[in-house]
């Protein structure tokens, strides 16, 4: 390679590494999955060692470094004849050092991991904790709040300054519960009951997927979190509460005939409407629909919930999510557009 050419390749390596770790220190959109963004006591406690080891960890590779330059400095000679280091047996002090110094870098690692491990185990709760009950399906997510009475699937909402207890349980296979901002990651097993215990600090709406491979639509599993403030929390729980809209005129109330004919209510549960999935069951049963329409996503919060989304989703539910259980039904184009309308009215 001529100068010119070399200095050219130089610039242009130069230009990509600086465009590469620019990008990726200023992140032009957000990352909804990203570890680094700690919104809980809980993924603070993870963020905190994370950061402790890597200082470490950048410490370590800092002085070996140093120390391999100055060896390349001092022990090579331009005329290529090696100068030879001094040939000892042994060196009782040098032994010490590589056996002791190791042993305490482990050690400074060992004294956090240890911590944060004691730190993070579910702890025993307050009174006043908020106990949320987590069932996973293949796949979609069920969460319960036994003490208030209110059932929702794909999306949970908790408030913030109260410690919420995830109680997790499984209906199939191994599943695992991965809130990256707000809880960490906990497997789901079935027969077993796992348990995350936080205390969410920032209001906002987090992202959640599964996270042990668990059949064909296992990426299809995601979830979302609402933290937020105690009142509107309230809000919310009120709100789900009610029973749901009974529309009375239009597609819509169309629609509710569609649901109660169509197999819908045999899984799909709405309070004062079908409470079918109670008598029969298929061995499985679908997300409680009571309040679908104040939900932003659907089928596993892998859509937005919009009326095309969820005609797209009802039309031919193995599309989009290979594998599910729900069928499909065969309804007419007609009959689609009011099952929808009554869907979305259910506010
Ligand atoms: Cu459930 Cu992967």
């Amino acid at each position: 390679m001529t100068a010119p050419l070399r200095r050219s390749a130089l610039v242009s390596a130069l230009a990509v590494t600086t465009a590469v770790v620019v990008g990726g220190c200023k992140p032009s959109r957000p990352y909804p999955l990203d570890t680094l963004a700690p919104t809980s006591d809980l993924t603070k406690a993870f963020y905190d060692l994370f950061v402790e080891v890597t200082v470490l960890d950048i410490i370590v590779l800092i002085v070996v470094v140093a120390a391999l330059f100055l060896a390349i400095a001092f022990f090579s000679t331009r005329t290529g004849a090696a100068r030879r280091p001094s040939v000892k047996h042994s060196d009782m002090y040098l032994e010490m050092a590589w056996t002791i110094i190791p042993a305490l870098i482990l050690l400074a690692i060992t004294v956090p991991t240890v911590r944060t491990i004691i730190k993070t185990q579910p702890y025993s709760w307050p009174k006043d904790a908020l106990p949320v009950e987590v069932i996973a399906h293949q796949w979609w997510w069920e969460f319960h709040y036994p003490t208030l009475g209110v059932e929702t699937a794909d999306e949970v909402h908790i408030p913030t300054g109260r410690v919420i207890h995830f109680e997790l349980f499984s209906k199939d296979v191994i599943h695992s519960f991965f809130m990256p901002q707000v809880g960490g990651k906990r497997d789901v097993i079935p027969g077993q009951e796992n348990q995350i215990t936080l205390v969410a600090n920032v209001p906002g709406e987090y992202y959640g997927q599964c996270t042990e491979f668990c059949g064909d639509s296992h990426a299809n599993m995601r979830f979302r979190v609402f933290v937020q403030s105690p009142a509107d929390f309230q809000e919310w729980v009120k709100h789900q509460l009610e029973p749901p809209v009974k529309p009375t005129s239009g597609p819509a109330a169309a629609g509710a005939k569609v649901f109660a004919n169509a197999p819908c209510a045999i899984c799909h549960t709405i309070r004062g409407v079908s409470g079918f999935s109670k008598q029969y069951t298929y061995g499985f049963r679908g997300p409680d629909l009571t309040h679908f329409g104040s939900r932003t996503t659907l089928a596993g919060a892998i859509m937005d919930n919009t009326p095309q989304n969820v005609a797209v989703w009802i039309r031919n539910p193995d599309e989009v999510k290979p594998g599910a259980n729900m069928p499909t039904l065969g309804l007419s184009g007609r009959e689609l557009n009011e099952l929808v309308a009554y869907l979305e009215a259910l506010k």
